[in-house]
């Protein structure tokens, strides 16, 4: 009687069913923890008497390990009648099912999984479930439901899991999934969500994992989000949200798990924005961020996976993430990283993986870690690696390394460009991975005399394998910045400019890499400039462009007696004069006019350009 068939064609015509039935005790003998009813025949009545199951629907496929019915497929427009009261699973999937009505699958109770999903269900009754009250896996993804409104899924007290996905939901209604005490997982991307009630998951006591994906939500529903205290993991994908803002995620206090993927608009996590969370695993990949944020994280101190990946961001700083102190992994591959900074993972004891394939960075130094002899995995494939003496520590490790599937390659100097770190023997041959330490080329006077109120400029660069960085500080050991009165510039000039009397003294340019360092002392002498004397020299000059309107103060007074009072008067009525009379014959024009006055110098003054006044008329 086709023992070893597992799929029982069952279109059940009544003679048959105790033929049937005889197959199925066959088939439940082998298995050891299944109860062995003594004979057949027994099982049979068993069965009869428990309501006359054991058919099968004419449409459907019928297994008995477990107690499957297979509907899908099969253009059904309505649920079959006639299944068998002990089906535990139940496929209808991709048919034709336009509505479930109110107890339809109610004497279903033994009912574990129902699979109703690709089907055409736009509306689900209240009740629409009821009685199911063993089930534990319920799909519904793909089919046109819009509303989930209170009361769809009561009686579904042992649903597990729930998949919404790929439906035209909009709302979430307070209450929507108020009996479901058991689920643990939701699914419910792929809908056109674009609000959440406060209420709507209040009840789900036991979910742990919630996605939310391609939705048209654009702000994170954190009240509603709030209401599950179980929530382990939380994945926000592929979703137009802008900003995580402060304190979103509060109430997610047993949240381990957070993903937030492909939010093109994300561009700054905000300080708090993580607030109140205990993350251990935190993922935020192809958003907009241009910088690790440090600030949103930092008290994190559980979190031991970070996946950054696909965010243009361009540097790892120093000692950034050290509050992280139980950080393991970091994936950072894809982006934009030029550098990761000398003690990047400084204090991160446990660090082992670092992922940073794809980017471009030229080199990655022993001294970005805590441990280089922790580390297990590094991927750093696809980047310009220059070999030189930076990566010899690589080159020591890189056989214990997991590189994964392939394996940094050097893309200068050029004599081992395109090599990969694995092709090198121990003994490498001369000029290969060396440095030239950083010398000073060529720098401009080494002494400069600059007035009081002008301006300094010193040069310096350095040669050297890899390229110096040019530096400059002051004998006392302050080094100089790039901004502000007294700056370094990109190509290591020095400028000081508005020079004071205590910018005398002297300067030190220091070039240096990783393989040594070279200085040059230079001097600045400054000569004072005696302030001229009278109104004039007032330093208070009014700056064109500051709005206000124009006042002849005692300043400006002082200026035109200056110049003289009548010749003042002439010049301005001849102008105006001149204007109206122009204007006259080309119709309304506007005119702006601008005055320079520059004062009489008293004599023996050079030119320090600190009396120079301009004022702007109209
Ligand atoms: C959701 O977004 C998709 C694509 O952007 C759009 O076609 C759809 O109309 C939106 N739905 C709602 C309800 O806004
Ligand atoms: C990402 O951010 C940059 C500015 O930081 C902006 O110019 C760009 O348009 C953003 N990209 C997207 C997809 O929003
Ligand atoms: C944070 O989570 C860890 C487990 O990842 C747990 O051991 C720790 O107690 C939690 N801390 C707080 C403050 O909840
Ligand atoms: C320059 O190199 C010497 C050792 O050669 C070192 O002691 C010194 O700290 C270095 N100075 C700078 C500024 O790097
Ligand atoms: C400026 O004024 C002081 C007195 O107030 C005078 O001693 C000095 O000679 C003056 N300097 C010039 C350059 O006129
Ligand atoms: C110049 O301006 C500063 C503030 O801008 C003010 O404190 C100072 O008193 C002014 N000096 C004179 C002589 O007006």
């Amino acid at each position: 009687v086709g023992q070893t068939a597992a799929l029982d064609r069952c279109s059940a015509p009544l003679d048959a069913t105790l033929q049937l039935l005889w197959t199925r005790g066959m088939d439940t003998s082998p298995a050891p923890q299944q109860a062995r009813p003594p004979w057949p025949a027994l099982l049979c009545l068993l069965l009869v008497s428990t309501g006359g199951s054991g058919s099968c629907p004419a449409v459907c496929d019928c297994t008995s390990q477990p107690r499957a019915v297979l509907c899908d497929h099969r253009r059904l427009e309505a649920v079959p009648g006639g299944l068998p009261l002990d089906t535990e699973l139940l496929d209808l999937s991709g048919n034709r099912l336009w509505g479930l009505q109110r107890g339809m699958l109610s004497r279903l109770g033994l009912l574990r999984e129902l699979d109703l999903s690709h089907n055409q269900l736009s509306t689900l009754e209240p009740g629409a479930f009821h009685g199911l009250q063993s089930l534990l896996t319920l799909r519904l993804q793909g089919n046109r439901l819009r509303i989930v409104g209170p009361g769809v899924f009561s009686g579904l007290s042992s649903l597990t899991l729930l998949d919404l996905r790929l439906n035209q939901i909009v709302l979430f209604l307070d209450g929507a999934f108020g009996e479901l005490g058991s689920l643990q997982r939701l699914e419910v991307g792929d809908n056109h969500l674009v609000f959440v009630a406060p209420g709507a998951f209040a009840g789900l006591t036991k979910l742990s994992a919630l996605s939310l994906e391609r939705c048209n939500l654009s702000t994170v529903p954190g009240p509603a989000l709030a209401q599950l205290p179980a929530l382990a993991a939380l994945r926000l994908r592929d979703l137009d949200i802008e900003r995580l803002p402060p304190g979103a995620l509060r109430g997610l206090g047993q949240l381990r798990e957070l993903e937030i993927h492909h939010w093109p608009s994300l561009e700054v996590l905000e300080p708090g924005s993580l607030a109140g969370l205990n993350l251990s695993s935190l993922a935020i990949t192809r958003c907009n961020l241009s910088s690790v944020p440090l600030q949103a994280l930092h008290h994190l101190n559980f979190l031991r996976v970070l996946d950054l990946s696909q965010n243009p961001i361009s540097a790892i700083p120093a000692r950034g993430l050290s509050p992280l102190v139980r950080l393991q992994e970091l994936r950072l591959s894809g982006a934009c990283l030029t550098s990761i900074a000398a003690h990047a993972f400084h204090g991160l004891t446990a660090f082992h993986l670092l992922d940073v394939a794809d980017n471009a960075l030229q080199t990655l130094e022993e001294t970005a870690f805590h441990s280089p002899d922790k580390l297990v995995t590094l991927r750093l494939s696809g980047n310009p690696l220059t070999c030189d003496c930076r990566l010899l520590w690589l080159l020591r490790l890189r056989r214990r390394l997991d590189f994964g599937t392939s394996p940094p390659a050097c893309a200068g100097p050029q004599h081992v460009q395109g090599k990969s770190l694995r092709e090198f023997s121990d003994i490498l041959p001369p000029g290969h991975f060396t440095c030239k330490p950083a010398l000073i080329r060529k720098s401009g006077p080494r002494w400069v005399i600059a007035e009081e109120g002008g301006q300094a400029v010193f040069s310096c660069s350095g040669d050297g394998d890899p390229a110096p960085t040019v530096s400059w500080m002051r004998p006392r050991g302050a080094w100089l910045g790039r901004a502000g009165r007294v700056r370094v510039l990109e190509d290591g000039t020095l400028e000081i400019r508005s020079v004071q009397l205590r910018d005398r003294g002297a300067y030190v340019c220091v070039v240096s890499n990783v393989a040594g360092n070279d200085s040059l002392r230079t001097w600045l002498e400054v000569i004072q400039v005696d302030p001229p004397n009278g109104t004039l020299s007032d330093s208070n000059i009014t700056m064109p462009g500051i709005p206000g309107p124009f006042f002849l103060d005692s300043r400006g007074v002082a200026m035109v007696l200056a110049v003289g009072f009548l010749p003042f008067l002439t010049s301005v009525t001849l102008c105006f004069g001149l204007i109206a009379l122009w204007s006259k014959s080309k119709g309304r024009v506007k005119h702006h006019v601008a005055f320079e006055f520059v004062a009489p110098r008293p004599s023996g003054d050079k030119n320090s350009g600190g009396n120079r006044v301009t004022a702007k008329l109209f």
